[in-house]
């Protein structure tokens, strides 16, 4: 039987696509070239903003043709949209030709709920309680050969105005550190190069772990992965700028493996807005912490995640914001247009801001922060950096990618480099987001 799985939505979505992935072919299930092939198709969605979430429901509704075309097929749906509060009802009535619907917490349960939807013919929906943590012990099937991903920490204990994840993913739970080590450990055998530890919040790693477990926090949890063995490079993504503390910059400057590279999402320069959404800091605590991050790290990359168009954000505010993309100089920006989240506290505000004041924010915005984003890149053009060749660039396969400590793209030709080489690129020419290089020595 052949299964075919699509992913939207972050990191942590990708990696419980490959965790599903190695559930499904330890169940006897194998990978079909794609979705007219296939018996079973999983959609894993994302709710993050309504774009994401309608891109899910609309392959939902197509899906039903899909199904109809051969007696048997199955379709599930797991993701994070399913465990949105009434979620589960709404869906199963727009959708009723949706066998399986389940959620981040029971993903290894699903080839017992495809059983039983094959069993009774009937609908099967499992949605679990958010606290639930995903086991230890599944088979993961990686979709890469040089980087791998590891979850640190589950579900988040802020409670941003405007974000459903809380909702969605429960709330910290941290792993056990010797289950993260020895999964590191694991990596470094099989031939991975690179691990990037992965949380909503990894600087909170820690704090809800029993008495015994507890005097590992995020600091020492990276100290030690950056002692295993065999891996040449550790990220981790996402770090909330409030739980950020200075003893992470030192361990990290300390640190063989840890790449220099911060994701230290801002959302706003606005104070008013900052606290609107609850973000738990200012603008000023936030330059402080970018100025901690480049005494103690000079030259790391830092990029962030920007919002516009929070309910009541004015011109004043979001010029705010214009300048705290000025003064912080960021490498890169994800940028997005506030989503009405159902359920969230920003939904019930006042004062929503008309979405072509949105749009012609997000535009102004982007200009900004593309120039910048060029001229940092423009500053290594000579430079030589140090790259973790991936393989065959994704636009240009006649050129290779890999990334820089500081996480930046670059391509060069492949010459005799073999991915998961380290290798030395001397930087030729800069785009706004990669850079363009030459192969030279190999260093590992
Ligand atoms: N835990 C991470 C990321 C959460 S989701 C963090 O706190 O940084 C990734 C990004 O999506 C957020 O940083 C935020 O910028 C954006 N986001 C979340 N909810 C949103 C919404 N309702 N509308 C627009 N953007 C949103
Ligand atoms: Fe959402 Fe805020 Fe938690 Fe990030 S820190 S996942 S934005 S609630
Ligand atoms: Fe989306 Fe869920 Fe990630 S809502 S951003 S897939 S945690």
């Amino acid at each position: 039987m052949l299964y075919h799985l699509t992913t939207y939505g972050c990191q942590m979505n990708a990696h419980e696509a490959e965790i599903l992935a190695g559930v499904l072919e330890d169940a006897g299930w194998t990978p079909a070239p794609g979705p007219d092939e296939a018996d079973l198709v999983v959609l894993l969605t994302c709710g993050v903003r309504d774009t994401a979430e309608q891109r899910a429901l609309g392959k939902m509704g197509e899906l039903k043709r899909w199904k109809l075309a051969r007696p048997g097929r199955l379709l599930a749906v797991g993701g994070c949209v399913p465990q949105q509060p009434g979620a589960v009802e709404r869906l199963s009535a727009a959708f009723p030709h949706v066998d399986v619907v389940f959620g981040p917490p029971n993903l290894h349960r699903l080839p017992a709920l495809l059983e039983t939807a094959l069993a009774t013919g009937q609908p099967v929906l499992e949605i679990l309680d958010d606290s639930g943590a995903i086991p230890d012990d599944l088979p993961v099937r990686r979709e890469g050969k040089v980087r791998a991903w590891v979850t640190i920490i589950h579900g988040c204990n802020h409670g941003c105005a405007y974000c459903i994840v809380p909702a969605v993913r429960g709330r910290e739970r941290s792993r056990q550190p010797r289950t993260i080590l020895d999964e590191l450990s694991g990596l470094a055998g099989d031939g991975f190069r690179e691990a990037v530890l992965l949380g909503q919040n990894v600087n909170n790693y820690g704090r809800d772990l029993p008495a015994e477990g507890r005097r590992v926090d995020f600091g020492d949890l990276l100290a030690q992965a950056d002692q295993v063995e065999g891996l040449a490079r550790i990220r981790f993504t996402t770090s909330h700028p409030a739980n950020f503390r200075r003893r992470f910059l030192e361990v990290m400057a300390g640190a063989r493996r840890v790449c220099e590279h911060l994701h230290l999402p801002a959302q706003s320069g606005s104070d008013r807005v900052l606290r609107a959404m609850g973000r738990g800091y200012d603008r000023a605590q936030y330059l402080e912490l970018l100025k901690q991050v480049r005494e103690v790290l000079p030259g790391a990359g830092v990029t962030t995640d920007l919002i516009v168009g929070f309910p009541g954000e004015t011109e004043e505010d979001f010029e705010d914001t214009l300048c705290l993309v000025e003064a912080a100089r960021f490498d890169g920006a994800f940028t997005f247009l506030y989503s009405e989240r159902r359920g969230t506290r920003a939904a019930a505000m006042p004062d929503q801001v008309p979405p072509a004041v949105r749009g012609e924010r997000l535009a102004r915005l982007n200009r900004l922060q593309n120039q910048i984003s060029l001229e940092l890149s423009q500053s290594l053009v000579g430079s030589t950096q140090e790259v973790l060749v991936e393989g065959p660039s994704d636009r240009n396969p006649a050129r290779w990618a890999g990334r820089t400590r500081t996480n930046k793209l670059v391509t060069f030709p492949a010459g005799a480099a073999r991915p998961g080489d380290l290798i030395e690129v001397r930087i030729t020419l800069a785009r706004t987001w990669t850079l363009e290089g030459e192969a030279g020595g190999k260093r590992s």
